[in-house]
């Protein structure tokens, strides 16, 4: 039996990657616009660095991650999101020491441990940024414009930003004994894990997805009665930056994000065409992460949006990208002498910086034309007896369905020109 991908993995197979490489370049072109600069951090980390940055009791860290021991006995882990790395290395580099308010972005895979369904992968690919350096409620605004910036290039229509705050530490603490209080009695009705979680996590029983659970969560009073004033403030300013922008944004008193370092802002950018798994993208203000990860007290704001679903959502909206057109050239020849030709003219064409390539089977000619089709070639240059003849070759443009001789040495010539029709 042949081996398989493993569970919850999936290739990106030629046909598929040029939406992948076009999500990419333009994340890429949007980030360098809101002047972000590129992060490339390893796939594998110490597991410490997200039993401490992402928190012990979270999902994601209890049940999700992929530890394994290497054969120096290390404890490390695939990473399953990108914001702890990145200030680990943020750290390890004392990059506050040279830029007091850094922009970063990354791309890459992410690894959890989940149940695969659709829209959920074990393996499965962020574009995120990471801002670092400012408590001020412009720069999650900054963030939130980013990611939906983004995601309009793309065209994608039917978005909603659902926007939280989950306070600091001490109004997050009133906030956890008023929630207790308020489901001491209810306790039976919660399912089993959030009875766990009533005394180490209650605030994590708001994001319960069982019904059961969801409602004695409508029952409680909405976290934004229990802010501090800091954290207000703070929350009315983002507010009013969102308004300035036109950006619309929905209440979301439930949304808590499933990993620890949140303070203050928490979003979650999701899509009607989701289905459960519906959040294309979320992110949050995380002030206390550098403190717990051995720095000085540095505050942040960050996002991640998943790739995988970004392309379901533009199959479900029937978005065609704009994906460039291929421009290759493919040499077709009859001949033992032809096929000489062929080649040396191959060179040349690379050479002169234009893709070129020819069949390496022996093929009839038919067979390499159809080849040259198959590939998406945009002109067929044709080198047979006749040709040969009189030092000229057969030029074919697909796209425009022409066919012209033209001499030899102006084939680079001619392509370059006809390139821009
Ligand atoms: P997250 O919400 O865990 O946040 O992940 C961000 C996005 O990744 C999700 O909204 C979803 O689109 C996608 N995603 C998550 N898990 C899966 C999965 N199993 N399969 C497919 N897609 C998935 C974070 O990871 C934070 N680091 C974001 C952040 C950055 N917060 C601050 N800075």
């Amino acid at each position: 039996m042949p081996i398989k991908a493993p569970r919850g993995t999936k290739d990106i197979l030629p046909q598929e990657v040029g939406v992948w490489q076009y999500l990419e370049e333009t994340f890429r072109e949007v980030c360098s616009l809101f002047s972000y600069q590129e992060i490339k951090t390893p796939v594998f980390e110490e597991a410490a660095l997200f039993v401490r940055g992402v928190g012990e009791d979270t999902d994601i860290v209890s049940k999700e991650m992929y530890n394994f021991k290497d054969k120096g006995g290390r404890e490390l882990s695939l990473r399953p999101e990108g914001t702890a790395p990145i200030i680990r290395a943020y750290l390890e580099h004392s990059l506050y020491k040279e830029i007091p308010l850094l922009k970063l972005y990354y791309s890459g895979p992410m690894f959890r441990y989940d149940r695969p369904q659709a829209g959920r992968w074990r393996q499965f690919h962020h574009l995120g940024v990471e801002a670092i350096g400012s408590p001020q409620p412009a720069l999650d605004g900054e963030v939130i414009a980013l990611a939906l910036y983004f995601l309009k290039r793309l065209k994608i229509k039917e978005l909603n930003l659902q926007l939280n705050s989950v306070g600091c530490p001490t109004c997050r603490k009133t906030y956890q004994e008023v929630l207790q209080k308020h489901l001491k009695d209810k306790l039976p009705l919660l399912c089993s894990d959030c009875q766990n979680r009533f005394l180490n996590n209650p605030l994590r029983i708001l994001d319960c997805k069982k019904e059961s659970c969801q409602e004695v969560v409508r029952t409680i009073p909405p976290i934004f009665d229990y802010l501090c004033g800091d954290c207000r403030e703070h929350f009315e300013g983002i507010k009013e930056y969102l308004e300035e922008m036109k950006i619309k944004y929905i209440l979301a008193p439930h949304l808590v994000r499933g990993l620890d370092y949140y303070t203050k802002t928490a979003f979650e950018i999701t899509s009607t065409h989701l289905g459960a798994q519906n959040a294309l993208g979320g992110g949050g203000r995380y002030d206390g992460l550098v403190e717990t990860c051995g720095g000085p007290s540095i505050p942040a704001v960050g996002m991640a949006l998943g790739v995988e679903r970004i392309i379901i959502a533009l199959q479900e909206e029937r978005i065609e990208l704009p994906l460039k057109k291929k421009e290759e050239t493919f040499i077709a020849t009859v001949g033992e002498e032809a096929k000489r030709e062929g080649f040396k003219l191959l060179s040349q064409l690379r050479a002169a910086g234009l893709a070129a390539d020819l069949d390496y089977r022996p093929s009839s000619l038919k067979a390499q034309m159809r080849q040259g089709d198959k590939k998406g070639a945009r002109f067929v240059i044709i080198i047979g007896e006749e040709e040969l003849k009189k030092g000229l070759v057969s030029l074919r443009d697909l796209r425009q369905g022409k066919q012209e001789e033209i001499k030899k040495e102006e084939v680079i010539k001619v392509l370059k020109e006809r390139r821009k029709l």
